[in-house]
């Protein structure tokens, strides 16, 4: 199968409404999309990404009102937060209706819903008469794409269509929540962090992410978010430095000259410069087939948290 990259949406929507699949841009990540009501269509999402089948998918919508059919309940503090922050980088898990189909949520009691703010992925869903399945367009267990090259670079050949919207504006996955007696419980962290989050919260919320904790989201999965070049923290005076190795520095790089791979993520110290530019700096060591990788950990606030969460998981690969 060919694929090809295009900015046009009438391509993009022709595609889908004929069941096809779609590599879409998000302010987050790149998604790989499908009809969301369609099984056949989405069955096509796990083949290309070979990812097992019963790993759920977020449905992604224009507005509330479309949202509606495909759930129960929209409890307020959620709907309190949608109103903050959708469009934008926020997954909710709300009771599901008998719309939703099997395909996206197998036996599971709650669907994952989304309305992203990516200009050309609003226009695209605001030209369908359904909403659009879509989990980050990578193979399963790898980094997730924040341009339509990285897509390309993965997945070309097993889609027909990249929809290119430029590089991702917040470069990391969403944040994940829901609720658990009242309480709101983070699945997955992401681009909205927990500061922005408790802003707007009564009770802090609970970060439960732990594979085992729940065994649904794969995001949480111990080994995610991996490169293929093996990763690993660096060190405060770490010795065994090799100039075949790639570095990743937050703000300050305290190596020599002598290392030429060296990557310092955000000079300014902006954690958000950092997670936008994080996994194409990981994309970028993959392709030129370094010995290893290693990378700093961040501070552990605002999206620091996330990317520390991202990093534990894809080192985690590499250590025994
Ligand atoms: O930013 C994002 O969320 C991107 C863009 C494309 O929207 N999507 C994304 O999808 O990251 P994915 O499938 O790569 O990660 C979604 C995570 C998975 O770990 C999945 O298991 C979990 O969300 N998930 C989806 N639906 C769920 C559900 N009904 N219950 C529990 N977990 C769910
Ligand atoms: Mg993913």
């Amino acid at each position: 199968m060919e694929t090809i990259i295009t900015d046009k949406l009438s391509i993009a929507s022709e595609c889908l409404k004929a069941g096809e699949l779609v590599a879409v841009p998000t302010e987050t990540v790149y998604g790989l999309a499908a009809n969301g009501i369609d099984p056949i269509a989405i069955r096509k999402i796990f083949e290309a990404k070979e990812r097992p089948l019963n790993n759920p998918l977020i449905l992604h919508f224009a507005n509330e009102e479309q949202i509606l059919p495909f759930i129960l309940d929209f409890p307020p503090i959620l709907k309190e937060l949608s109103k903050i922050f959708w469009p934008g980088p926020l997954t909710l898990l709300l009771p599901k209706s008998t719309r939703v189909d099997y395909a996206i949520t197998g036996d599971r009691s709650h669907l994952a819903v989304r309305i992203p703010s990516h200009p050309l992925l609003l226009e695209l869903l605001r030209s369908l008469p359904f909403p659009l399945a879509a989990p980050s367009a990578n193979l399963y267990g790898t980094i997730s794409p924040t341009s339509a090259a990285h897509v390309y670079n993965q997945l070309k050949g097993r889609i027909p269509i990249i929809l290119d919207g430029g590089p991702c504006e917040k470069g990391i996955e969403s944040t994940i929540i829901g609720l658990e007696n009242n309480r709101v419980h983070v699945y997955r962290l992401g681009g909205i962090s927990m500061e922005e989050l408790s802003l707007h919260l009564e009770e802090l919320p609970l970060i439960n992410n732990k594979a085992t904790d729940h065994g649904i989201a794969s995001g949480m999965v111990k080994h995610h978010y991996a490169p293929k070049t093996p990763l690993f923290f660096y060190k405060e005076g770490q010795r065994d430095l090799s100039e075949q190795s790639g570095y990743i520095f937050y703000k300050n790089n305290p190596l020599s000259d002598r290392f030429k791979h060296v990557i310092v993520l955000s000079e300014s110290g902006d954690l958000n410069e950092a997670a936008r530019k994080l996994y194409s700096v990981l994309h970028l060591f993959d392709a030129k087939g370094l010995v290893k990788i290693s990378i700093e950990r961040f501070p552990n606030e605002g999206l620091g948290m996330t990317l520390n969460d991202r990093l534990n998981r894809a080192t985690a690969k590499f250590t025994p």
